[in-house]
């Protein structure tokens, strides 16, 4: 939620700024803004909306500089207007600020500020940042951003300039990513590695309070007492290839293409030797007497899927829960639980807070987490990735199918040290786990026929999604795919629930879509899918079994696979239709409405 980028080098910071921040515009995009130091005052250009509205604005304001600060919100306090865009300056203009988090004690700080005569602009938490920050300047920055940062409650990234020190860019960080990058043609600071990935590979991830001082040519850290700490950087693996859209009209399709080599890659960097594969192998799971898997969104309904596949071979029960949820129920957790916790981002605010929480009450944490140095990486007792690169659609594709398959491993390795599975069996199941990329770009050969459903589904007003066991876990993420891309209603059903007063809602033409993959269970929802086209549903049919298509009842075939896995090919097919039903009604696919990818506030 908001993005920052900042830059000071030798060349115009302008051009890097804005390139960075399209490229982190997936976080928020109600409107942006850039501060740049320029000659004796800083030259500030902001705007509600996207970030070519800014560009726009700065085609004739034209200003430059070699340092500067930018920013694409996402409305918390405030609606998104130019006024309440960031950066926000001092009331004399003399420090500007981005920020992205929320300053929860934000409304004291204010009033105390008012009461000394300080005048504010802007209705944002953001605000009083930068006056705070103007107010406590004596002539050492460094000084005043620590005792800013020593009055602020909530959560912040900051990058923040003061026009006395010119030379100079600082940032510190609580609770919100920020990494810095270093070249030798400037350095950087960003919420995330795509914004600067064209410019350097080398990466610091700041810990929180910790305050990073960047000149043209080099960075100095220091904890909050004016101490400076030692640090090397990190090298990103993650390429330019995965951070543009290589000829796709969205980066979500080419995401959904992208996944046989994501679940190739989640599978081998966790079977072969590696760092996912020292994690699994190091915990010891018959310590434990309950598993909790806990996130929010997609990764939650990851979980839904690991509960079915865990439950299954492991004979341990499998609580899931949104992060949302538990870290505030006062949850049954001790030195006995196993708290799962998924993200992509690994920086989603109530998967942290969970994750804290479970801690707290003595579990041990295991993270699957997508962004390598994240908070919930570092913080976990144990961490594996999933390989899928940066996901730049707010809609998560890849990044849930490297989930989904990291979670099966998981399942089986657990079932295996456990002794609920025998070795044949355990060979069974990962000869299945390494067909699965075949099998996932055979559903990608043959799109048109989805393609050609969607186009005629884009009236519907309401689609219900109906499985019965583990094609009911993978409903949930159907219908949340086409709830946040095509804007139209859906309910995730279980088939066999239907009977008991959501079939009410059933009338003429309403679609529905079955998922069947579980042999044992066609019948039951063969049925199921009976009752709803006697009430005049229409009912898209995502199966392994064939079956006579009518006027009322079409087939999407997916390939033959063992029904523990099959979520990983029918997901596919879902998503393959929420994008078509959103791209035939023209919506704004990869940045929808009121939603940003890494929602870093609670
Ligand atoms: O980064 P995370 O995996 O922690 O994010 C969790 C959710 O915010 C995320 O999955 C969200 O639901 C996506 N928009 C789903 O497509």
């Amino acid at each position: 939620m908001c993005g920052i980028i900042g830059y000071t080098g030798k060349r115009d910071a302008v051009p890097i700024i804005i390139e960075g921040l399209k490229r982190l515009e997936y976080r928020g995009y109600d409107s942006a803004g850039i501060a740049v130091y320029a000659d004796e005052a800083f030259g500030v250009a902001k705007r509600k909306g996207r970030i070519a509205e800014l560009e726009a604005e700065l085609a004739k304001v034209n200003i430059s500089g070699n340092v500067g600060i930018g920013h694409t919100r996402w409305a918390t306090h405030g609606e998104p207007n130019d006024v309440n865009s960031h950066p926000h300056l001092g009331e004399k203009s003399r420090i500007a600020v981005v920020h992205n988090g929320i300053i929860e004690n934000y409304k004291q700080i204010k009033d105390t500020l008012e009461q000394k005569g300080i005048k504010f602009v802007s209705q944002t938490d953001s605000e009083v940042i930068a006056q705070l920050c103007e107010h406590y300047y004596d002539g050492d920055l460094m000084d005043a951003v620590i005792k800013v940062a020593n009055a602020l409650e909530g959560s912040y990234a900051l990058g923040i300039m003061c026009l006395d020190e010119p030379d100079i860019l600082m940032a510190i960080k609580k609770d919100n990513p920020l990494i810095v990058g270093i070249s030798d043609d400037g350095n950087f600071i960003a919420s995330d590695v795509p914004a600067i990935l064209p410019h350097t590979k080398q990466v610091h991830y700041m810990n929180d309070k910790e305050i990073a001082i960047l000149r043209a040519d080099g960075v100095d850290f220091f904890n909050m007492q004016k101490e400076p700490i030692v640090r090397k950087p990190e090298t990103i693996t993650w390429t330019m290839e995965g951070a543009e859209k290589g000829g796709y009209p969205h980066f979500m399709l080419k995401e959904i293409m992208e996944q046989p080599r994501v679940l190739k890659e989640t599978i081998a960097n966790t079977l072969m030797d590696g760092a996912n594969k020292t994690a699994i192998d190091s915990l010891d799971i018959s310590h434990f007497n309950k598993v909790i898997i806990t996130a929010c969104g997609s990764a939650c309904y990851a979980g839904v899927v690991g509960k079915y596949v865990f439950e299954r071979l492991c004979r341990i029960s499998v609580e899931v829960e949104f992060a949302s949820e538990f870290r505030y129920k006062d949850p049954i957790v001790d030195d006995k639980t196993l708290v799962i916790v998924v993200s992509q981002s690994g920086e989603t605010a109530d998967t942290i807070g969970a994750m804290r929480e479970a801690k707290k009450r003595g579990a041990t944490t295991f993270a699957i987490v997508n962004v390598i140095g994240s908070a919930i990486a570092r913080e976990a007792d144990y961490t594996a990735y999933t390989a899928a690169g940066p996901e730049i659609a707010v809609a998560s594709t890849k990044a849930f199918s490297a989930q989904l398959v990291l979670l099966y491993i998981l399942a089986i390795r657990f079932a295996q040290k456990l002794g609920t599975i025998d070795d044949a069996k355990t060979a069974e199941l990962i000869a299945e786990i390494n067909n699965l990329p075949e099998k996932a770009t055979e559903v990608l050969d043959h799109t048109d026929y989805i393609q050609k459903y969607a186009a005629g589904s884009i009236n519907s007003k309401s689609v219900f999604f109906i499985g019965r066991n583990i094609d009911y876990a993978i409903s949930f993420e159907g219908s949340l795919k086409l709830k946040e891309i095509s804007y139209i209603h859906s309910e995730a059903y279980a088939g066999g629930e239907l009977k008991h007063g959501t079939i009410a809602l059933i009338e003429e033409g309403v679609l529905v879509v079955a998922i069947a993959c579980c042999p044992n269970l066609y019948g039951k929802i063969f049925s199921n899918v009976e009752q709803v086209i006697s009430r005049g549903a229409r009912v898209l049919f995502v199966s392994t079994e064939d079956t006579k298509q009518t006027d009322k009842l079409s087939l999407v075939k997916l390939p033959q696979v063992h029904e523990l896995f099959s979520p990983s090919l029918s997901v596919i097919a879902l998503q393959l239709f929420s994008y078509y039903v959103a791209a035939n009604k023209g919506l704004d696919i990869d940045k929808p409405r009121n939603l940003a990818k890494s929602v870093t506030v609670e």
